[in-house]
């Protein structure tokens, strides 16, 4: 037996929400804390499948994490007792691969797991590993492995090819215990990779042009442990967003950083979406048949992000006109568009160009989420089909959204979820 949601849909949701901590800013954040002894205590952490199993992973390394309150945890690093990141944790949760930086900062050696491809593309590490290669490292890849070694960290000019999230935090968190400084032009700045930085500063490192596409890092001898507060997550932020418009609803969002969403919010507004702000609560009141079409294209921060590329699309067929999205991240990142016309969606693929034909009524069918945002973006048109909708291997979803289903039923969704035959 397996788990899947049952939506009925036509719910108009109401009410407000709480935004969990950032997943892709928790991850790095946890793995840092293996760059040097002490104690840490790490605030706002959501309780998710990812968080999870890289816990899991960061205890096999040899540190204590012990759960202090609702989303804090104490995190006691007293030396790492292995540094080599097994096949079978790797492949649950390719993020492992950035515990190779910290290894290499702390040990000077790492074996880690070559991470699979997964369902939106090929997701090699190539930059990752010239980064650590710039700094020093003698870089071997056999049997399905990366094995590093250095006897000194060295700081380096480095240019990335692509502004890579996880090549970022990769070679910052070997870099800040490398000597000299390191120059790292082309760096991915998400608010994730800047939330990391923050972190590793109140480390004691010295980095500089946090958020820009240069990070400038001067290496220190020692470290420190620290108490931070993980900044909240954007895209689940942005996910209950569509959520208010597609249900005609009024959902006020709670903690969020209105900052980190400016070019999703930019485009919504291009559609016509009225965003209202008070405080840390951002809101819509808008009804989807007065918005217009637009054409949206994936970019690196401060670019319309491609984890809410899915959703926006879920959003865009029910918008009236045509509209196109352009998927520039990922290679494979359109699974959701035959599940969605299989609801009653009208978009084509022409490469990695999405053209939809908007303002069509979704029904409720059996439908597959293929990866996080894709399984997101179907609950966002099952809220508003016409009958129910069964969404299938939603343990994509859980990697990502903390009790989706209590907080949509909180706002008035008619959402359960239930245990269905393999
Ligand atoms: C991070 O993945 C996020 N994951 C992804 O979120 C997010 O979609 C992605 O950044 C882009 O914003 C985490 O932070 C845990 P990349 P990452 O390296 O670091 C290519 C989610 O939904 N590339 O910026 O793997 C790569 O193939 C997940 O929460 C190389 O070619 O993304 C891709 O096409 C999904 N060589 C592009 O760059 C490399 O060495 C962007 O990848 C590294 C990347």
């Amino acid at each position: 037996m397996v788990e899947a949601f049952r939506i009925k849909g036509k719910s108009s949701l109401n009410g407000e929400v709480k935004i969990s901590g950032a997943k892709n800013a928790a991850l790095p954040i946890l793995i840092a804390t293996l760059i040097e002894k002490g104690t840490y205590i790490l605030r706002n952490v959501p309780n998710l499948m990812d968080i999870r199993t890289l816990m899991n992973l960061l205890r096999e390394l040899g540190l204590e994490i012990e759960k202090i309150d609702e989303d804090s945890y104490r995190i006691e690093n007293t030396g790492i007792k292995s540094t080599e990141a097994p096949y079978e944790l790797v492949k649950k949760m390719r993020a492992s691969f950035l515990v190779m930086g910290p290894m290499l900062a702390h040990e000077k050696k790492a074996r880690v797991s070559l991470p699979g491809g997964c369902a939106i593309g090929a997701r090699p590490v190539d930059y990752h590993l010239k980064g650590f290669e710039a700094l020093g490292a003698k870089i071997d890849i056999s049997h399905g492995y990366v094995e590093a070694e250095v006897t000194e960290l060295v700081g380096a000019n480095i240019i990335f090819d692509f502004p890579s999230v996880g090549a970022t935090e990769n070679v910052v968190m070997a870099a800040v215990k490398a000597k000299g400084k390191t120059v790292i032009e082309n760096a991915a700045s998400e608010p994730e990779v800047e939330d990391l930085c923050n972190f590793l500063n109140a480390m004691g490192a010295k980095i500089k042009g946090i958020g820009t596409s240069r990070l400038d890092i001067e290496g220190v001898d020692k470290l420190f442990p620290c108490e931070y507060s993980i900044i909240p997550d954007r895209i689940e932020a942005g996910t209950f967003l569509i959520a208010s418009i597609m249900t005609e609803g009024e959902i006020k969002i709670k903690g969020v950083d209105f900052c980190h969403l400016e070019s999703f919010i930019m485009k919504l507004q291009e559609m016509g979406v009225k965003i209202k702000q008070d405080g840390d609560f951002i809101w819509t009141e808008s009804k989807t048949g007065d918005l217009k079409s637009i054409k949206v294209q994936t970019m690196p921060h401060p670019g319309f992000p491609t984890d809410l590329q899915a959703q926006m699309m879920s959003l865009m067929s029910a918008v009236p006109g045509i509209g196109e999205v352009k998927e520039t991240v990922f290679e494979n990142r359109f699974m959701h568009i035959p599940e969605l016309n299989r609801m009653g969606a009208n978009i084509h693929v022409d490469g990695n160009v999405a053209i939809i034909n908007g303002g069509q009524e979704y029904s409720g069918a059996e439908v597959m989420a293929s990866d996080l945002r894709a399984g997101a973006s179907l609950v966002l048109a099952a809220l508003v089909a016409e009958g129910e909708t069964i969404v299938n291997r939603i343990y994509h979803i859980d990697r990502g959204y903390e009790n989706l289903e209590g907080k949509l039923s909180k706002l008035g969704a008619k959402i359960e979820r239930i245990k269905v035959e393999v």
